[in-house]
């Protein structure tokens, strides 16, 4: 659908107007019954935040020298998904009241195939394979052990079995479409058939993401040896690698026209 066109400038005419909006979009961000359509693409498998018990030293979910969960213990696992059902819970609330009856919203997501078990994510995997180059870092002295053991990474691989069960337990949207979407670049570089990991398009797409992260956590100086080390890591363990399941999920949801559940 054409939605612009040049004006005698040369500027785009827009029959839109673009705006910014501050916050999170796990709390409300727009009046009530203003949005038609809402799209949201890569990025509700960063939750709110890590799970607090993760970083309690007397918690069984302390998760020491680890950034996230592959090879964690399910008290770890179990605070993750913890968090995530609060998280989309609270997600579908805040979109259930500025979408209006009928109106459509469109998740892109990636996470892991159905019934996949936390160790074979390759979400998790990878920014496993991250947490243990921390842990080479701190056994050399480049990085303390305590900042590794109190970084814990807040994203959730989830799956879209996961995603229907909190759009029905939410109760104010229909699932329309739910469907496996095609492997984006880096995830055919590790799981797309291929016999080789194309290792450097995906360092650069998880640095990508998470630099800010690490760069807030460590500072600034860590991250070229960080990332190199991961590459290295990544080419040693490659078959392991390539065995990690993940998954790209297209959903379209519908808001119902009427729901006993908002308050
Ligand atoms: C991987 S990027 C995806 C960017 C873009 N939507 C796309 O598909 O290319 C993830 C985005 O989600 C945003 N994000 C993560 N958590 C968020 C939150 N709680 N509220 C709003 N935005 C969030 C990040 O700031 C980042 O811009």
């Amino acid at each position: 659908m054409a939605v612009s066109s040049m004006n005698e400038n040369g500027i785009k005419n827009r029959n839109y107007y673009a705006a910014g909006v501050p916050g999170s979009f796990y709390g409300r961000l727009f009046p009530e019954a203003s949005l038609r359509f809402v799209h949201c693409s890569y990025a509700i498998q960063w939750l709110s935040e890590a799970p607090k018990e993760l970083m309690n030293k007397s918690s069984p979910a302390w998760n020491k020298s680890r950034i996230h969960y592959a090879n964690s213990g399910d008290e770890v696992v179990r605070a993750y998904k913890a968090q995530y059902h609060k998280d989309i819970e609270q997600f579908l609330h805040a979109r259930a009241q500025e979408i209006v009856c009928g109106g459509l919203m469109v998740l892109i997501f990636p996470g892991v195939p159905n019934g996949t078990h936390h160790s074979q994510s390759l979400p998790s995997m990878s920014l496993e394979l991250l947490g243990s180059c921390l842990m080479d870092m701190a056994r050399k002295g480049i990085v303390s052990e305590e900042k590794v053991d109190t970084l814990n990474i807040p994203i959730y691989g989830m799956s879209p079995q996961e995603l229907k069960e909190a759009v029905e337990g939410n109760g104010s949207f229909s699932i329309e479409i739910m469907e496996e979407l095609p492997p984006t670049i880096p995830d055919h570089a590790v799981s797309g058939g291929q016999s080789k990991i194309d290792t450097q398009a995906f360092v650069c797409h998880m640095r990508a993401g998470l630099e800010g992260l690490f760069k807030n956590h460590f500072g600034e100086r860590i991250l070229d040896v960080l990332f190199e080390s991961y590459k290295s890591k990544i080419e040693e363990n490659s078959s392991i690698f390539m065995s990690g399941k993940a998954v790209n999920s297209f959903v379209l949801l519908k808001r119902k026209l009427s729901t006993s559940k908002l308050a």
